[in-house]
């Protein structure tokens, strides 16, 4: 990573895991792991454990966030929450469009790009997830893919907003698969990510925007990933679950 323009973020992303009950222990559990960092530390929880983690993190540097928002700001839409529910409550960041929410819940690149625009005009930073499955890239269309989620996401998002955004590259054939691409492959995905960015914005406002790697990231090989100049943390699944594996990541971005 390139600490010198951005700032590295390690972010959990639970999924469908853990209880309120849970969430307070295993915070409790990373908060001295995490504690003295030298990057953003952010768990992104189901929304009803939000309550219990803005809770146990209290006094911590460790950031919550959700895995998912609505675009609308309230009206009947049954089973959503809003991004102002989502401050209300102190999360601080969100996860939008993982490769799961696409696969499994039909979300789309304008979705996608709703749900961006709903978060950073209400002060959450999000966390924009793009990513190729196996059959796309071994057709030759991961550069042209990364590059259109990218550009589909980020629509109408100004530069200034910018600042609120990350983008996450996850290869779907890397989630939780226990495959994971190589630092090459991970910092190649990333810099075409960088690339899109450079094409809307420019080149230095694109050198300050958090790339982050994701798919199979774990405590043995985060050091050589978050080594490559283009990969600024990492947004972690499984790992995220376990304090000891978590705190190792938050420890190699923080080199
Ligand atoms: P994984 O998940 O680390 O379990 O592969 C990553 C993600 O889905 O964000």
């Amino acid at each position: 990573m390139n600490k010198a323009t951005r700032r590295a973020v390690i972010a959990g992303n639970w999924k469908m895991n853990n209880t309120p009950a849970q969430t307070t222990a295993l915070i409790n559990e990373m908060k001295p792991l995490v504690a003295g960092a030298d990057c953003d530390v952010v768990l992104c929880v189901p929304y009803v454990d939000i309550a219990a983690a803005v809770e146990a993190a209290k006094g911590s540097n460790i950031k919550i966030g959700a895995e998912n928002v609505h675009f609308k700001a309230s009206g009947a839409y049954t089973g959503e929450v809003s991004a102002e529910m989502l401050t209300a409550c102190g999360v601080e960041y969100v996860v939008i469009g993982h490769s799961e929410r696409r696969q499994y819940f039909g979300e789309t690149d304008q979705t996608v790009n709703l749900r961006t625009l709903a978060a950073v005009n209400a002060g959450l930073t999000a966390i924009v997830c793009v990513g190729e499955t196996l059959e796309q890239r071994e057709l030759g269309y991961t550069e042209t893919l990364l590059k259109y989620q990218t550009k589909m996401a980020l629509t109408n998002v100004t530069a200034d907003q910018l600042k609120n955004i990350i983008v996450a590259y996850e290869p779907v054939w890397a989630i939780g698969t226990g495959v994971t691409a190589t630092a090459d492959q991970a910092d190649e995905g990333n810099g075409f990510v960088r690339e899109a960015i450079a094409e809307m914005y420019g080149k230095d406002v694109a050198e300050t925007v958090t790339v982050q790697y994701g798919g199979s990231m774990n405590a043995k090989n985060a050091d050589e990933l978050v080594d490559k100049v283009n990969v600024d943390g990492g947004l972690i699944g499984g790992a995220s679950l376990k304090a000891e594996d978590f705190s190792i990541i938050v420890k190699a971005a923080s080199k």
